[in-house]
Order: structure tokens, then C-alpha cells, then sequence
């Protein structure tokens, strides 16, 4: 005999490992969408401007088409006048467009587009629909509630 030892495969550390990557995910739940948050350019007047009373939303969350609507309503904007002027108007839309996303989301029933009534939100977010629909989020648009990553 070579002196290895056969270690027969334990169950009990196996299950020990997928235990502790289950918290691990638990703990922080949020952390797979980190690059969402990331952009690899910035643009001033969309950061102080569309942050100033939400987070600046990642321009890759809607198409061209979606911020261009947008855009063309800051007056009527969710109930909210978050008017510019022509200049910077003009200015923050062509940096969304420019990194937008390229597909358009289908069934949008609303007048403006919405980040939190795409299907692709709703189905990553039915726990946080559930706490808001019960009163217990105030917003699901406050993303930096929950996202880490979000916000700065
Ligand atoms: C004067 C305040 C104000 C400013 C400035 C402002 N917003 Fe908003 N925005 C709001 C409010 C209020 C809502 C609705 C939030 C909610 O439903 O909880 C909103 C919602 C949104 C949403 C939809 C979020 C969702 O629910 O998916 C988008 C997208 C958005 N704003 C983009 C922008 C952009 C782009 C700018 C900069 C040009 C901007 N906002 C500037 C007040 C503002
Ligand atoms: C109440 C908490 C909460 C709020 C508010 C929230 N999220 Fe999330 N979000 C989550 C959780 C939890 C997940 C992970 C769900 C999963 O992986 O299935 C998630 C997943 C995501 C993902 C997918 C990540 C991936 O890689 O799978 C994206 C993108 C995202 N959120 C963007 C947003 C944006 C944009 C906003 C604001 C408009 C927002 N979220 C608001 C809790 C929240």
C-alpha cells in the first residue's frame, strides 16, 4: 500500500457545505446583480439630477425608446415635476440612450415606462411585491433598500 488513505464520501460534510452556501445566499441575497449598478461611464447631470429624490436608475434597466418617453414628460413625471432645462434635458438623454438596453419590454400598460413593472423585475422580486402589496416597503423603487451595490 502507498499510505493514501480512502476517505469514502461523507454526507454529513456535503451536507454541512450546501448548508452554508444556502446562508450564505440568504445573507446576501442581492449580491448576483452587483454589475447592474456598475456603469462603466457616468455622466454628472444624470447622477445629481435623476438622483436627487430616487437613486440615479441604471440607464441598461430600459430601452432608448423607454427613457426617450421619459424624458419627454419630466413635467408630468410620476406624479412629480422633475423638469430641465433644454440643454441638460437633451444632455442626460442621449448618455441613457447611449447606454440603454436594447430590447424593449413588452405589455406596458402604463403611460411611462416603468423599471419595476418589467417582467423580468417582477419575477426576480415576488417576495418584495408580496412585503410591498402588505404595506411593509413604502417603494420597490427604492433599490438601494436592498441592493448593496445600489445608489453611489
Ligand atoms: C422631483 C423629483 C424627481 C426627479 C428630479 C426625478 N424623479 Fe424619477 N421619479 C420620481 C417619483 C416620485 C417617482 C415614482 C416613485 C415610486 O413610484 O415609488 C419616480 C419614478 C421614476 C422611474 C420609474 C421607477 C420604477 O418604479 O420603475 C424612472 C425610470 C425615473 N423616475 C427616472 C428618472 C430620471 C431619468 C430622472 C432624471 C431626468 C428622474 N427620474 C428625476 C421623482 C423624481
Ligand atoms: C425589497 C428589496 C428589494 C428592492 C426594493 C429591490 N430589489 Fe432587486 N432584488 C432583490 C432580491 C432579494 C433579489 C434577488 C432575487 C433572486 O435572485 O431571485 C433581487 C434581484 C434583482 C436583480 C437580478 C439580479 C440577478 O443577477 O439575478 C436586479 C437586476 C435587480 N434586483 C434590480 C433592482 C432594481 C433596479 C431595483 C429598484 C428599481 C430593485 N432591484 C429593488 C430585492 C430588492
Amino acid at each position: 500500500m502507498n499510505g493514501l488513505v480512502h476517505r469514502p464520501w461523507n454526507p454529513d460534510a456535503w451536507r454541512r457545505q450546501v448548508f452554508f452556501l444556502l446562508l450564505l445566499a440568504l445573507a446576501n441575497p442581492a449580491a448576483s446583480s452587483d454589475k447592474v449598478w456598475r456603469t462603466t461611464d457616468d455622466n454628472a447631470l444624470w447622477r445629481s439630477e435623476c438622483g436627487s429624490c430616487h437613486m440615479a436608475f441604471p440607464p441598461s434597466l430600459l430601452s432608448g425608446a423607454e427613457w426617450q418617453l421619459i424624458m419627454s414628460a419630466l413635467d408630468q413625471h410620476f406624479g412629480a415635476n422633475a423638469s430641465l432645462d433644454p440643454a441638460a434635458r437633451q444632455e442626460v438623454l442621449a448618455w441613457l440612450q447611449r447606454h440603454s438596453a436594447t430590447t424593449r419590454a413588452s405589455g406596458q400598460s402604463e403611460e411611462l415606462p416603468r423599471i419595476t413593472t418589467r417582467d423580468w423585475f417582477e419575477a426576480k422580486h415576488r417576495s418584495a411585491i408580496r412585503l410591498w402589496n402588505r404595506g411593509k416597503i413604502k417603494t420597490l423603487a427604492d433599490c438601494a433598500s436592498c441592493h448593496q451595490g445600489a445608489g453611489n
